[in-house]
């Protein structure tokens, strides 16, 4: 973990190369959960309301998560207009071209499943995931975005993500294991690899400036582990091979996920357990 004495509450404190590199990431996060804040508070182009939602606890769940989600949008509209960014411009150059977008190829595929099962399947690896990537930029140098990744590590780390983890096994338990397994064997690479690549220029200087806290590879290894647990809690099988994504392999992540990884092992999550006291003592 990376400790930073700075400490900033307002965005005039921040330099000319802290907004941009924080509009970066801003950006993808954007890409991906702006959609969900428009105007009217209405997700429109959202694949995630076209599915079948076949019972009214099954609906009353989707509106429950479709709120979070509407609030982490303007959560970050607000940090992106701190900094003097246009998130609403961003995002109609996205409508228009579609090829402009910053979100993630794990992202990507939510617009090309159909069913309610295999969006529950996504969800329990990617808001897993989301999650994670919140909790390694709680206790940053920029309280404002410390704050929301604070709120997105609860809704999508443990809330969204243990629900569909139940929803799973309730699919597995009713004879769907299978077609689960193959949505989770589909899905599980491009989700591998949502946390960026080992020691790249842009996480270099996310750490630096305290943008983030924890690493790509802490944050995965901190995901293998905890979707080790909780993918033997949906009946699933979790993958031989772990460490290979889409884009490329993660061994260095293997001393993480099988050894004890030192006093970062410490900060291990499984279900229903923050991190280590580190974390939030950071400036938060
Ligand atoms: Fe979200
Ligand atoms: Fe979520």
């Amino acid at each position: 973990m990376h400790r930073h004495e700075a400490i900033y509450t307002h965005p005039d404190q921040l330099t000319d190369e802290y907004k941009e590199q924080l509009w970066k990431f801003l950006s993808i996060q954007i890409c991906i959960e702006g959609g969900m804040g428009d105007a009217k508070g209405i997700p429109p182009h959202n694949a995630m309301t076209a599915h079948e939602f076949p019972e009214t606890r099954h609906r009353r769940f989707i509106a429950n998560k479709l709120a979070d989600e509407r609030d982490h949008a303007y959560g970050l509209f607000q940090v992106a207009k701190g900094i003097g960014k246009d998130p609403h411009a961003l995002l109609a150059a996205v409508r228009e071209d579609p090829e402009k977008t910053r979100a993630l190829d794990a992202m990507k595929e939510l617009e090309r499943i159909g069913t309610h099962l295999e969006f529950e399947v996504l969800c329990l690896l990617g808001e897993a995931a989301g999650g994670i990537a919140s909790l390694g930029m709680v206790g940053g140098t920029y309280l404002p975005w410390s704050m929301w990744n604070a709120r997105n590590f609860l809704d999508e780390g443990l809330t969204h993500s243990l629900l569909s983890m139940r929803q799973c096994r309730e699919a597995v338990d009713a004879g769907d294991g299978e077609i689960a397994q193959a949505h989770y064997d589909h899905h599980y690479p491009f989700w591998l690899d949502a946390f960026g690549a080992a020691n790249t220029p842009n996480e270099e200087a996310y750490l630096r400036l305290g943008i983030k806290t924890l690493t790509n590879t802490e944050c995965r290894v901190i995901w293998l582990r905890q979707m080790r647990d909780r993918t033997e809690k949906a009946g699933l099988k979790f993958p031989e091979d772990p460490y290979q994504g889409k884009r490329g392999r993660y061994d260095e992540c293997e001393e993480g996920l099988e050894g004890n990884w030192g006093a970062f092992s410490d900060q291990v999550i499984t279900d229903g357990q923050i991190y280590g006291q580190g974390v939030l003592a950071r400036g938060v």
